[in-house]
């Protein structure tokens, strides 16, 4: 029996495909090739099979090896696939337990002395293992925390290929090696977050940041340098809810794919703040093998972050389109198309002109007219259409410094109620968040509100000062503010409120 069988995973973005490694012997000059639509990393594989089997006195056979992957029309890229390849080649001539290897699934590159090298995207490999019903994977030790979060299929961990044949059975010695390091045993980026009580003064800033995170809304947030834009958005992402089960190994998997750490399952919400010096592709992602997620999907379940929005370039800001609209993101690279989620909260913040005084009580401006209509108008269009609330910050006085803020967890308890009654709400419709709500059920679905309640927003719209978009926005965070206090309907109040959120500094 000359025939070498065992399974691999192949990664587009976050999808799996499950691959048949195949290896055989025949009677040609003696060599190795691999065939089935590999890209060059799995070309070079034959060099690291090579040198790592030779390492680990695991001879390959004399003869010509050849080996398939299938299915055929599935093009297969990186080096993910070493282990299973090797093992297989393997398999042609040493006596390793076919059964075993025909329910194993091998994730791994190898180094060329023989041992496993951690891989980018186990988690969403291993998911895919699972769920395609195997019952046991195998990965190379520095990704086995990461890999043991998947549950419904026995994951165990391999320093070297000798390990992985002993795991098949084969009789070779247990030689002491010392593993390749995963991408980080400890996940340092899970720092403490600061308190909404350490902003002094800002009543309405904060308001507005409990009723974006209640509702799920977009935030822009404009106003002179020192006004604490950013502080305030590093605080939001605390007064979110906890992820549920599928969100959290979404992100988790996101981060896999990044090669960030995962050893835990994160119920925290990402925050992902990219520079304004970031490339299209840095938010994007790229990568030509394996696909890098970028700053985009990095976000997806959580916060995106554009601070000094109006710093970013045109093409970066036209990156966001796609994800707002359809909270995906499409990666096109040669020979694949990934999609990877993106359903994020969005914050912006800007300040009013390129010197930052442009409208600030005592405060100069020195930018030419034009380059303040320019500075926010990149802003303008699809982004700002999306964006519900609009919030125009001043710098503190001195006299407000008094008052005491709220906590981010007296916060965060308002949050989850207005959530849960929203979420209640909406349970007959395919939304959960008021954010997500389209603009024709909140003005003549089940729920509409009486015509007396949406009187100034008629008036508005009929004197062409506000949008039918813009209408359906106050809707939205009105819909927020009642559930915010407890009401089951918006009052004249709560639209009057949303309208107050809604002025900000937007060029329209
Ligand atoms: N309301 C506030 N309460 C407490 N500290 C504040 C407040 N506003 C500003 N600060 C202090 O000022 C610093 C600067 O604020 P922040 O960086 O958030 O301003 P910004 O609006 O983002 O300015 P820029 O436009 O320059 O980015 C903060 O780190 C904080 O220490
Ligand atoms: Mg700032």
């Amino acid at each position: 029996m000359s025939l070498g069988r065992t399974w691999s995973v192949v990664l587009t973005g976050l999808v799996g495909d499950i691959v048949e490694v195949e290896a055989d012997l025949s009677n040609q000059i003696p060599g190795f090739s691999i065939i089935g639509l590999a890209d060059k990393a799995l070309g070079e594989a034959q060099q690291r099979v090579h040198n790592a089997c030779a390492n680990s006195d695991l001879a390959l056979p004399r003869r010509h090896v050849t080996v398939n992957l299938s299915p055929a029309n599935l093009p297969k890229r990186g080096s993910a696939l070493d282990v299973a390849v090797a093992i297989a080649a393997v398999a042609t001539e040493a006596p390793l337990d076919r059964e075993s290897l025909a329910e194993t699934v091998h994730l791994g590159e190898l180094g060329l002395d023989g041992r496993l090298r951690p891989v980018s995207g186990i988690l969403p490999a291993v998911l895919a293992a699972a769920r395609a019903g195997f019952r046991r994977v195998i990965v190379p030790h520095g990704n086995l925390a990461e890999a043991a979060l998947v549950e419904g299929i026995e994951v165990r961990g391999a320093v070297s290929l000798r390990d992985v044949a002993r795991a098949h059975g084969l009789d070779v010695p247990d030689v002491e090696t010392e593993p390749v390091a995963g991408p980080g045993d400890v996940e340092t980026d899970e720092v403490a977050t600061p308190d909404l009580a350490d902003v002094i003064g800002q009543r309405d800033a904060v308001e507005a940041l409990i009723v974006a995170a209640a509702g799920g809304h977009h935030l822009l947030m404009s106003g002179p340098p020192g006004a604490g834009k950013t502080m305030l958005a590093k605080r939001l992402p605390a007064l979110l809810p906890d992820l549920d089960d599928e969100t959290a190994l979404q992100v988790a998997s996101i981060r896999s794919l990044a090669g960030l750490p995962v050893t835990t399952l994160r119920r925290r919400p990402p925050f992902e703040a990219p520079h304004h010096t970031a490339s299209a592709v840095a938010l994007v992602g790229g990568g030509s093998r394996i696909l890098q997620p970028g700053a985009i999907a990095r976000a997806s379940g959580g916060v995106l972050f554009l601070d000094e929005a109006g710093e970013f370039s045109g093409h970066a800001l036209d990156a966001l389109r796609q994800p707002l609209e359809s909270g995906r993101i499409e990666i096109h690279r040669v020979g694949f198309r990934a999609v990877l989620p993106a359903r994020f909260q969005l914050v912006v913040a800007t300040n009013p002109c390129p010197c930052g005084n442009y409208g600030v009580p005592g405060g100069a401006c020195s930018c030419p007219s034009l380059a303040i209509r320019r500075y926010l108008g990149r802003l303008s269009g699809p982004l700002i259409d999306r964006i519900d609330i609009e919030l125009g910050l001043q710098r503190v006085s001195a006299t407000q410094s008094v008052v005491a803020g709220m906590s981010t967890d007296e916060a965060r308890e308002r949050v989850s109620g207005a959530r849960d009654r929203a979420r209640h709400r909406l349970s007959d419709t395919p939304w959960r968040t008021n954010s997500e709500v389209e603009g024709t059920w909140l003005r003549s679905g089940p729920l509409r509100p009486e015509p007396s309640i949406t009187r100034p927003l008629d008036d508005a719209l009929h004197r062409g000062s506000l949008t039918l978009r813009g209408y359906d926005r106050v809707l939205r965070v009105a819909w927020t503010l009642a559930d915010l206090g407890g009401r089951g309907h918006p009052n004249a109040a709560d639209i009057g409120g949303a309208l107050y959120l809604k002025r900000g500094a937007s060029p329209r």
